[in-house]
């Protein structure tokens, strides 16, 4: 039986900073962030982001430099995207040996053995057109595409890719992943598949840092930001295709959609607070209207109460220097 007030005061444990430490429910820790990063080639100089404050371009040849300085700070894992200047119609050079997606994993890895290193595997950062996939007849052609994701991811486990994260969204991308590595002989590396992914606007500025300029929309693979159901639909089947971790994408506008699929799978749930949540927060703090620091710990410690046990973010390089 719920007491009411006078016996019931909930001030009494809110009352000193230790007791607030004590009955705090959620914590912040490096151990659940994935810092994204991008990597450009043929490029001399960091190259600051302008839509994403504090977010730089990585020069392919200075990335050693950079993973160390990551990898000090104690950031666990990195999520690796290339920014091309090999780009095709297919998106032909992330499904080379020695093209960029391969290369920067390796450097990667070489860099800092210990450090986790998470392949984005789509095309559309290597595509002309922008989208994530082959098209054909004006249309993302699905089964062509899931094709080149598995050549795609296991190149990316040749290089040394720690686990495959497939972002296109495309129906069977874990089926045909999971098959491909299987078939390569990768039997141990896992897919983290960004399996509710919606059609968002908050990926503005992500665009602007990647160098993918967008022919259209992806409406057509990339979910409608309206629909809950349909995003457990698309968690069940990457589960049942056999994911080994869920993500939901964009985070913070979509807790709803996190706390559902938490509890429906047991499977372990990363969620992406994306560019635009980031450029929100940057712009905002520069503007003198809110508390960065703070905005940022709120903002992350919600959406791991919503559910998520792992958290892709731009500011796991603040959060790590913190010492959390
Ligand atoms: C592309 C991809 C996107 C992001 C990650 N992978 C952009 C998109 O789907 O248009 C967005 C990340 C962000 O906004 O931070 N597959
Ligand atoms: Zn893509």
């Amino acid at each position: 039986m719920v007491q009411n007030f006078p016996v019931t005061r909930l001030r009494r444990l809110r009352a000193t900073p230790a007791m607030r430490d004590l009955f705090q429910e959620q914590t912040l820790s490096v151990n659940d962030l994935i810092y994204p990063i991008f990597v450009e080639e043929d490029l001399d100089d960091f190259a600051p982001v302008e839509s994403m404050p504090g977010i730089w371009r990585i020069p392919e040849r200075k990335l050693d430099t950079a993973i160390k300085e990551i990898a000090a700070v104690g950031i666990k894992a990195i999520m690796t995207f290339g920014v091309s200047h090999h780009k095709d119609a297919t998106g032909s050079d992330a499904m080379k040996r020695d093209g960029l997606t391969a290369r920067m994993v390796k450097r990667a890895k070489d860099a800092a053995p210990d450090l986790v290193v998470m392949s984005d595997t789509c095309f559309c950062e290597y595509t002309s057109h922008g989208h994530c996939g082959v098209i054909v007849d004006g249309d993302v052609h699905n089964d062509h595409t899931i094709e080149n994701l598995g050549i795609q991811a296991v190149i990316a486990a040749e290089a040394g890719a720690d686990m495959i994260a497939p972002s296109s969204m495309m129906d069977g991308q874990v089926t045909a992943i999971r098959k491909a590595l299987d078939g390569a002989g990768f039997v141990n590396t896992p897919i983290m598949s960004y399996s509710s992914k919606f059609a968002s606007a908050y990926y503005g500025p992500f665009r602007a840092a990647a160098g993918c300029d967008l022919e259209g929309d992806r409406k057509a693979y990339q979910m409608n930001p309206m629909n809950v159901r349909e995003s457990l639909r698309e968690s069940d089947i990457d589960e049942a295709e056999g994911a080994d971790v869920l993500m939901v994408k964009p985070a913070g506008p979509y807790l709803d959609v996190l706390i559902q699929i938490k509890q429906r799978s047991l499977l372990p749930l990363a969620a992406y607070q994306v560019s635009g949540e980031y450029a929100m927060i940057k712009f905002a703090a520069a503007a003198g209207a809110i508390d960065e620091e703070r905005v940022m710990l709120e903002s992350l410690g919600a959406i791991k109460r919503a559910g998520a046990d792992l958290i892709l973010t731009y500011f796991a390089m603040d959060v790590a220097r913190r010492g959390l």
